[in-house]
């Protein structure tokens, strides 16, 4: 069972929900914003055109490009009085993209993100240490009110000076973390170099996302730390983290909060809807949020959604990476996340890694510098990293230069980790 009667109803009561909620999302937006009066009028669609969920394709797109347009505070329905919180994007690419909840905007977000806890594994009472960074950034401040609604003792810690958090994990014995998965090997390291052994600490759960992370990893956060190691999802233009969660009982991908946000996977390049079990662009739609209503928003993020398995709603198969961030080499298509699947299959490789762009005349080449682990005395440098270079061709089929370094060679990361670098 989950922590609200909703996530195992019926698909009848689901969709008859998710319904009522979409009409009154599309008369929100079309009645109080300029951009999608303007979009559905020029589409030749109005609200009471989409009758169903399956009308759905009839309405245009929603892109991050339409955000940053209405940068400040354009693309509000209500007064900007009545917003009781902004985010926003670092907008290290162009102009940031804000984003703007109401009293129920919050409460909304909050409950998923409690949702999402008690899927992880967590209840009233637990200690969570939360290392998602506060500010502009929604993982600390979203996961925080998520983790006070469901009645945790929360530590609002954020990023950054490592050996404190240690020392306040050593001492304050949290049950739960919620921390991106690449910081997470900083704080274990850290564990490490001041003696403690990680897998005796207090924390039974981890929460990892805001960037992509893969099984292999999950593996290695598993073993060190001695937790069972789940994934949660979120993006600021949909409402932060908590949009979907990998449930512990079955580990098996991300239970989407669909009474809350409509998924579609639709081809990236063609805009076409695509089948569920297909792999595609992830598109959402919300269908509670008052201030920021999303229609149809591209997420780039590229997965599958799969039937519900510990709960009624579907799953999204762990996030392959972005469709930004994808790399072409040699006519292949590579996420970084699939090297770092790689990687991590070799003894002797640690998860610290980066991968570099570059150029051979006019082909693309790539080269992927990979810390060694601090004890692999057994097999030299050279030997680790023609080992790398075969698996990667054999399995991802991209021909790459492995260099592997020293550890403590390739920056750390305070939150989201910069894997591929220009
Ligand atoms: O990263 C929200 C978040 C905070 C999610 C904490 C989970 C935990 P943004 O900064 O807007 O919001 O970045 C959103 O991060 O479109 C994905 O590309 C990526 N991302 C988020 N969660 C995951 C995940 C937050 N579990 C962008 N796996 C998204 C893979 C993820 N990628």
């Amino acid at each position: 069972m989950g922590w609200e009667p909703i996530e195992t109803a019926s698909i009848d009561e689901l969709r008859s929900l998710q319904t009522e909620r979409l009409q009154a999302t599309l008369v929100n937006a079309y009645e109080n914003i300029a951009h999608y009066r303007r979009a559905f009028d020029n589409a030749g669609v109005t609200p009471g055109d989409i009758r169903g969920l399956d009308d759905l394709s009839a309405l245009p797109f929603l892109v991050k490009d339409d955000l940053r347009n209405a940068y400040p505070f354009n693309m509000f329905a209500v007064p900007r009085e009545q917003l009781v919180r902004v985010h926003a994007s670092s907008g290290t690419t162009g102009k940031p993209t804000v984003v703007g909840y109401t009293v129920d905007d919050i409460r909304t977000w909050s409950t998923v993100v409690a949702r999402s806890i008690y899927a992880a594994g967590g209840r009233p009472g637990d200690l969570l240490h939360n290392a998602y960074g506060y500010g502009l950034f929604t993982g600390g401040l979203g996961a925080h009110y998520g983790a006070e609604m469901l009645g945790c003792t929360v530590v609002p810690f954020g990023g950054g000076q490592t050996e404190r958090q240690v020392q306040l994990i050593t001492d304050f014995r949290p049950r739960i973390i919620t921390v991106t998965p690449s910081y997470c090997f900083n704080l274990i390291d850290e564990m490490e170099r001041l003696g403690l052994d990680p897998a005796a600490s207090s924390l039974e759960i981890g929460i990892f996302g805001a960037e992509p992370w893969s099984e292999g990893m999950r593996a290695e956060i598993e073993a060190r730390l001695g937790i069972d190691a789940v994934d949660i999802y979120g993006l600021s233009e949909v409402i932060g983290p908590g949009v979907a969660q990998e449930c512990v009982e079955t580990k098996d991908g991300l239970t989407i909060w669909e009474d809350h946000f409509f998924p579609e996977i639709i081809d990236p390049e063609t805009g076409q809807v695509l089948a569920d079990g297909e792999e595609g662009e992830l598109v959402i739609t919300s269908l509670t949020k008052q201030a920021l209503p999303v229609i149809r928003y591209r997420t780039r993020d590229i997965t599958r959604l799969l039937p519900g398995t510990a709960r009624t709603m579907r799953r999204l198969e762990r996030i392959t990476g972005r469709s930004d961030d994808m790399l072409i080499i040699r006519g292949v298509n590579v996420y970084p996340s699939q090297i770092e699947a790689e990687l991590l299959q070799i003894d002797g490789l640690s998860p610290h890694y980066q991968l570099h762009k570059g150029s051979d005349g006019n082909m693309a080449t790539l080269t992927v510098k990979v810390e060694r682990v601090e004890d692999a005395t057994s097999e030299d440098a050279a030997g680790l990293a023609v080992r790398a270079e075969q698996r990667i061709k054999t399995m991802v089929g991209v021909s790459t230069t492995v260099e592997v370094v020293e550890p403590g060679e390739v920056p750390r990361s305070q939150g989201k980790a910069q894997r591929v670098v220009n």
